[in-house]
């Protein structure tokens, strides 16, 4: 959530903040702002709305430098207006300071009290004045150490930069539970809370760890621990492709990604599948297999579209490896206490690798000796790098709010798992060697899923304009509806809920009328006639139906066009694939509605990419 860039060196420092910030607009998009620095002048450029707001105030009043540090916001304190857009300034001449932060300042009142009984006079909403106002306050010439003393005094999450004409040659960053990256160039240097930002400038980063704090100059960078210890901090490579997170002629990076869902499953099949023993492998789960093997239980933790993709790995893992599975919101699980026995493991799916509370659901697990793992898209990610092993889903930048193929990735990679632990216990090589064919299979059947493209955009012709909507399914596909009710409303904002079919009776089925449509998860299987009663049950009552059914068996098309108002075909898949065919007319769905409603379908309101804050 929000995004960090700052640039020491000797070109211009606006242009690459601007296009940085541009990058990492999907972290969040409530304000932007920027401060560089011309000597001991600081210029501070700040605007509410996106990045191109800012851009448009930048044609007038530009902002000159060598460095600076930029910002764009996602409001966790105060509302989203120029005031509260960081950079925060504090201070006065020489001695100003100013600050950009990602994260939370837990203790920010106490500290703002304080301050205010001493007669400093804050001028915005947030936390992160705090920071600000704190470093002016213990400024005496020496911005590093000031910075150091005031990191000491703040509880919460914080990546940071900071900047004062005092100092006019460096930029100082500091992470607390909130990524930031140093970006190394020939003569310049880079911050960012995401290498993304960096695109195009430099393809070296090094990572900051928790707790330590950086000095970039445009000739050198230091990291340091708490100590005051120089570090040597690991330098990678980062393996971006120029034009990767391009539009390509899509309108919409959504609809880019949705189309992007053959390849990437492709992506996390390669490599991954042997025939020779009729199971999978994977490079870097660095967990022996004697470990692997006492595995009596498995906990799936993630948020949001991750966790639906965790439900999806549940079912899979108790067909096909035979081991019971739970699935733990992290926002929860990170603060229960729950009995785990010794020979459990935990595995962290997240698209990001960033989002705050499964770090910390993963930090607790460690924390109590278990060995955890993670299912995530950012190579390089905190999760990626604080789990002891792990898979990369290989789709590809999401840039798009709204997962779509890092949900249809993680899935594949749990098919994987699934088959991979149920070699090593009860699954024969004969029924390996199926689903090996089977998931070479799904790329081509996710390509003709998308042939449904135009029914579905039909379809949100005729229900775009509604209030409420419905989604049904079960057992594999109970995940799928309350992913596709997710999707719906995370863009769209209609409100829509997902149910396990057969408890429509329990209870929703009040709210079923003419103008609520439910979308049932019908393809061919065994509990298909199970679901088609429960479709019948809200026909009966006078609810509009769309059903998503296989294609292939003429008798069951037609039993199920004779009963919904709208049926879309998928591709007849085995059932622990269905997930993967039926969430594609699901995406596409909600897309073309959002679209339909004037929606922002990248950027929906209220969200951002990736959830940095608790
Ligand atoms: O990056 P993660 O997979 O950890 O993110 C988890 C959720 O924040 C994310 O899936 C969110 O629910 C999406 N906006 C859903 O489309």
């Amino acid at each position: 959530m929000c995004g960090i860039v700052g640039y020491i060196g000797k070109r211009e420092a606006e242009p690459i903040l601007v296009e940085g910030l541009r990058r990492l607009e999907y972290r969040g998009y409530d304000s932007a702002g920027l401060a560089t620095l011309t000597g001991n002048r600081l210029h501070l450029r700040k605007k509410a709305g996106r990045v191109s707001e800012l851009g448009s105030f930048l044609q007038t009043s530009p902002a000159p430098g060598c460095i600076g540090i930029s910002h764009t916001r996602w409001a966790t304190h105060g509302p989203a207006n120029d005031v509260n857009a960081h950079p925060h300034l504090a201070g006065t001449g020489n001695g100003q300071v100013a600050v950009v932060h990602n994260g939370v300042i837990e203790n920010y009142l106490v500290l703002r009290r304080h301050l205010e009984s001493e007669g400093v006079r804050f001028h915005s909403q947030t936390d992160t004045e705090v920071i600000a106002q704190l470093i002016a306050c213990h400024m005496d010439g020496d911005l590093v150490e000031a910075v150091r003393k005031v990191l000491s005094l703040l509880k919460g999450t914080y990546g940071l930069a900071v900047v004062s004409p005092r100092n006019p040659d460096l930029i100082v960053g500091a992470r607390l539970g909130s990524p930031l990256v140093v970006g190394i160039g020939d003569g310049e240097h880079y911050l960012a809370s995401d290498p993304s930002a960096l695109t195009g400038n430099t393809q070296k980063v090094a990572y900051l760890q928790d707790n330590q704090l950086c000095v970039l100059t445009s000739d050198e960078y230091h990291i340091f621990d708490a100590e005051k210890s120089r570090v040597s901090a690991l330098v990678h490579s980062i393996d971006w492709t120029p034009g990767e997170s391009d539009l390509n002629g899509f309108p919409h990076y959504m609809l880019k990604e949705i189309y992007e869902q053959p390849e990437a499953i492709e992506n996390a099949l390669r490599g991954r599948l042997s025939d020779a023993d009729s199971s999978a492998h994977f490079g870097g789960l660095n967990l022996d297999v004697q470990q692997l093997r006492r595995a009596e239980r498995i906990i799936f933790t993630a948020c949001g579209t991750s966790y639906h993709a965790g439900m999806v790995g549940e079912y899979m893992f108790e067909e096909f490896a035979r081991i019971p599975v739970e699935v733990e919101y992290a926002s929860e699980f990170r603060y229960r206490n729950p009995p785990i026995d010794q020979n459990t493991i935990v595995i962290a799916l997240t698209q990001s690798g960033e989002t705050a509370d499964t770090l910390a659901a993963l930090r607790e697990s460690k924390r109590k000796g278990h060995p955890v793992l993670s299912i995530c898209n950012v190579v390089g990610s905190s999760i990626a790098r604080e789990a002891d092993g792990g898979v990369y889903l290989r789709a590809g930048p999401e840039i798009g709010v709204a997962s779509t193929k890092a949900f249809t990735s993680q899935v594949t990679i749990l098919a994987l798992l699934a088959l991979f632990f149920g070699r090593m216990r009860h699954l024969s090589s004969i029924q390996g060697a199926r689903m090996i064919d089977e998931l070479h299979a799904m790329p081509d059947l996710i390509r003709r899923t998308l042939r449904c493209q135009s029914e579905v955009q039909r379809i949100a012709e005729k229900y775009f304009h509604v209030d409420n909507m419905l989604y049904m399914g079960r057992q594999y596909l109970y995940p799928v509806a309350l992913e596709g009710a997710l999707k719906l409303k995370e863009i769209s904002y209609i409100h829509a809920e997902g149910y396990p079919a057969a408890e429509m009776k329990h209870g929703p089925i009040a709210l079923v009328d003419a103008s609520t449509p439910s979308i049932f998860l019908v393809p061919r299987g065994s509990i298909f006639d199970k679901v088609m009663s429960n479709l019948e049950e809200v026909k009966a009552r006078g609810g509009p139906v769309i059903a998503i059914a296989s294609e292939g068996d003429a008798a069951v098309t037609d039993h199920v066009m004779s009963r919904a108002d709208e049926v879309i075909v998928v591709p007849d898949v085995p059932e622990y694939l269905q997930p993967l065919v039926t969430v594609v007319p699901l995406q596409l769905l909600s897309y073309y509605i959002a679209l339909l409603r004037g929606c922002d379908v990248d950027k929906p309101r209220n969200l951002a990419k990736s959830v940095t804050v608790e």
